[in-house]
């Protein structure tokens, strides 16, 4: 299954040692980073203590431009479409902070938006007097295509849909949704934090406007970094509202202009060290493919899937018929907490996701926590049948 990724010479395990020694199942939380992106970031943090940060910053101000090729590049949209950020939370925000709202216009959820999400939303809500609708899911558990062509009117003036959830491996349908949504004129802002590097995106194919993403995650880069792509015909429809003197030109003592493209959403001030990893861990993820990554990917999930499923103390909670890296699951009578801690002191690593990140598919379901396991393709296949091992031998 996954031999053709690891005999790569692309993938040499000097890249990622720290893999070797722990059954590393956490890169929808933070993955590990290959050397690569850690040699990026720790060379730039040396020369910015011989030469200052400003002058650090200069030498590598053609790497830091191409940036945005780079990035376009993996998302599938224009240079002067891409801004960076910190998180895809700020990512998130920013855009939707700019989106104009008013009372009576309506923005349509899933029912697995991301909690930090929902609460701007909700607050946004409040301060505008739009409405916040969650769009219900089909039996799979995907956002259901019906209920939201039911609910579309001209009122909707966005509509925020999760590629893939933080608590399980469904995979949304996602140009699907973008027709309907541009059908009334809806801008699409798809949170692509969890599908980013493990699935190829193609905004300009999925006809997405807005896309938010981290770094740190599937994209293997470091933390406090994070992406923002706006296409420039929904920017025309934005008004960014944190401006500084990278966005805007102060031109007269009373008068300003805005930037034309989405470094608008960017401000002036950032870790160039971060930035430069970040764009390491882009190299590195487009060098491999993104299609051979999500085969890898989808392959070793498929097996913890598989191994799970056949335990009886065992659920497998993941949702969709289409399904990604990501595997959740309970264990009947252990709280989730005390799974991840049980595995961690075996070696291996994965986190539980409560229910507060995913408030509507957990109440939903009636669940308060899911294990969650995230191979990559650094995880070797011995070392997954270690980690289902230890897992028959809880509970
Ligand atoms: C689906 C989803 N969206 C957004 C976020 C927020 O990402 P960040 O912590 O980089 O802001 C997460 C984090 O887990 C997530 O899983």
């Amino acid at each position: 299954m996954d031999r053709a990724l690891i005999d790569s010479p692309l993938v040499d395990p000097d890249d990622t040692p720290a893999a070797r020694d722990q059954v590393f199942l956490d890169s929808a939380g933070s993955s590990l980073p290959p050397r690569q992106v850690v040699t990026a970031m720790t060379a730039h943090l040396h020369r910015e203590a011989e030469i200052g940060g400003y002058r650090a910053a200069q030498e590598r101000a053609d790497d830091l431009d191409a940036g945005y090729d780079l990035i376009g590049r993996l998302l599938g949209c224009a240079p002067d479409e891409v801004a960076f950020t910190d998180s895809a939370t700020r990512s998130w925000l920013t855009a939707f902070d700019s989106v104009p709202l008013t009372r009576g216009d309506r923005v349509l959820v899933t029912e697995v938006e991301y909690g930090a999400n929902a609460i701007a939303l909700l607050r946004r809500a409040e301060e505008t007097g739009a409405s916040v609708e969650p769009v219900p899911s089909d039996p799979s558990g995907a956002i259901s295509l019906d209920a939201l062509d039911e609910m579309l009117d001209e009122r909707v003036k966005l509509v925020s849909l999760v590629h893939v959830p933080t608590n399980g491996g469904l995979v949304n349908p996602v140009r699907e949704v973008a027709d309907a949504a541009h059908r009334v004129g809806a801008l699409v802002l798809l949170d692509a934090c969890q599908s980013l590097g493990q699935l190829p995106i193609d905004m300009r194919a999925l006809d997405v406007d807005i896309l938010s993403a981290t770094g740190r995650k599937w994209l293997r880069g470091p933390r406090g970094t994070g992406v923002l792509a706006v296409t420039s015909e929904a920017a025309k429809k934005m008004h960014p509202r944190l401006v500084d003197l990278l966005g805007g030109v102060w031109e007269t003592a009373d008068s300003y202009r805005l930037r034309s493209d989405a470094r608008v959403f960017e401000l002036w001030e950032y870790g160039v060290a971060q930035r430069l990893g970040l764009l390491a861990a882009a190299r590195y993820a487009l060098d491999l493919g993104l299609d051979r990554i999500a085969d890898e990917i989808g392959g070793r999930a498929a097996t913890l899937r598989a191994g799970l499923a056949a335990m009886p103390h065992v659920q497998v909670r993941d949702l969709g018929e289409q399904q990604c890296g990501i595997v959740s699951f309970t264990v009947d009578s252990v709280a989730s907490e005390d799974v991840r801690d049980r595995l961690r002191d075996r070696g291996v690593v994965v986190t539980s996701s409560g229910a507060s990140s995913t408030m509507l598919d957990m109440t939903r379901r009636g669940l308060t926590s899911v294990v969650r396991a995230s191979p990559h393709y650094f995880v070797r296949p011995e070392q997954l049948a270690t980690f289902l091992t230890a897992v028959s031998e809880i509970g």
